[in-house]
């Protein structure tokens, strides 16, 4: 058998139901939204790369620190024969983990992307040749069937990504993780953390635009799937503090009253001058809210580590 396999549970064509659904849903009701997950073909996850370097945007540099001096302690508590990445993208913090889990037999990169996933695997497989290593082209939001690897299995969800839910779906998302995990299986979660203001805004409204353009180019991807008309620079990218949710919220805004054509929905869309479309949220945390997030789901916080600056924590929790 092959190293490097590759499972597709999204459908092959992107204008696939689930796209459609959400456009028709998010461009219909009030405010206007788009789903997340919908930024991420292969100019997407090339943009967030290019993100990922920005002088700005910190989470991926102390999330990297925590990872270079906590990995050890990491394996040494989980213990794992396999290691689930859920929206792996690069994989490229994950070598930490990698390295240290001395009994692992299988690695799984979970994505949406399937040229991230396709890259990070075979660059992984070529590096590591006694890896097993099983890319799952499949959206962690809807339900995961995992291959049967050995256990027990330690979960990675890196980035701050779980603030790209809504509460509401990540309390959902979490129940439905922990129905995944045996007892003593565990995840280790990436949160990004409360800070101040402007540190947050310019980590998502970059000087060079970057950001801007990783926004703008969900709208690209709604033209070439669904044949529509958005012109990117008819709008523009806006992140802002929502102090009482505790989110970094990005929009993109309507900079004339204009109508956008959805031909694959039939739908015409009108945006007034200085409308909002909700396109991302990025909740940040507080230690006591994770532990009671994931304590509502059965998952019991065992380890807490931040990075030097504590900007950013990951921690370990346990499937009881
Ligand atoms: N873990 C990497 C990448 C984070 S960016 C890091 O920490 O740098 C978020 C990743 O999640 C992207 O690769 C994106 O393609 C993937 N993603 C976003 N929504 C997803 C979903 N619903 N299901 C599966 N993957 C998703
Ligand atoms: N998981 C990343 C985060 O919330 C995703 C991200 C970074 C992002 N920058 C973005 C999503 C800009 C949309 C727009 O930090």
């Amino acid at each position: 058998m092959s190293p490097f396999a590759v499972t597709r549970t999204l459908p092959e064509d992107a204008t696939g139901a689930a796209l459609r659904a959400d456009v028709l849903e998010g461009l219909t009701g009030r405010p206007r939204t788009l789903p997340p997950k919908w930024f991420y073909d292969a100019r997407g996850s090339e943009l967030f790369e290019e993100i990922t370097a920005l002088p700005e945007y910190y989470p991926t540099r102390a999330e990297r620190e925590i990872l270079a001096a906590r990995s050890e302690e990491i394996a040494a508590a989980a213990g794992a024969r396999t290691l689930v990445e859920l929206g792996s993208g690069s994989s490229e913090k994950t070598r930490y983990l990698l390295d240290a889990l001395t009994e692992l037999r299988a690695y799984v990169p979970v994505d949406v992307s399937e040229s991230a996933l396709t890259r990070a695997g075979r660059a992984l497989v070529a590096e590591r040749p006694g890896l097993d290593v099983h890319a799952l082209i499949a959206d962690f939001t809807a339900p995961l069937a995992l291959p049967a690897t050995p256990g027990p299995r330690l979960v990675a969800f890196l980035g701050g990504t779980i603030g790209n839910l809504l509460p509401a779906e990540r309390a959902v998302f979490l129940a439905s993780l922990r129905g995944l995990l045996a007892p003593g299986d565990s995840l280790l979660l990436g949160t990004d953390l409360v800070k101040d203001e402007q540190v947050l805004v310019r980590a998502y409204d970059d000087a060079a635009g970057v950001t801007a353009a990783f926004n703008k180019n969900v709208l690209t991807v709604i033209n070439r799937e669904l044949g529509a008309d958005f012109d990117p620079a008819a709008f523009d990218h806006v992140a802002l503090w929502d102090a009482g949710h505790e989110w970094i919220e990005m929009r993109l805004r309507s900079r004339v009253a204009q109508t956008v054509k959805v031909p694959a929905l039939d739908l015409a869309v009108d945006f007034a001058a200085g409308e909002d479309l909700r396109t991302e949220v990025s909740a940040k945390f507080r230690k006591e809210g994770v532990r009671d997030e994931l304590g509502s789901a059965g998952l019991e916080l065992t380890r807490w580590w931040t990075d030097g600056a504590g900007r950013f924590a990951l921690s370990l929790s346990v499937a009881r």
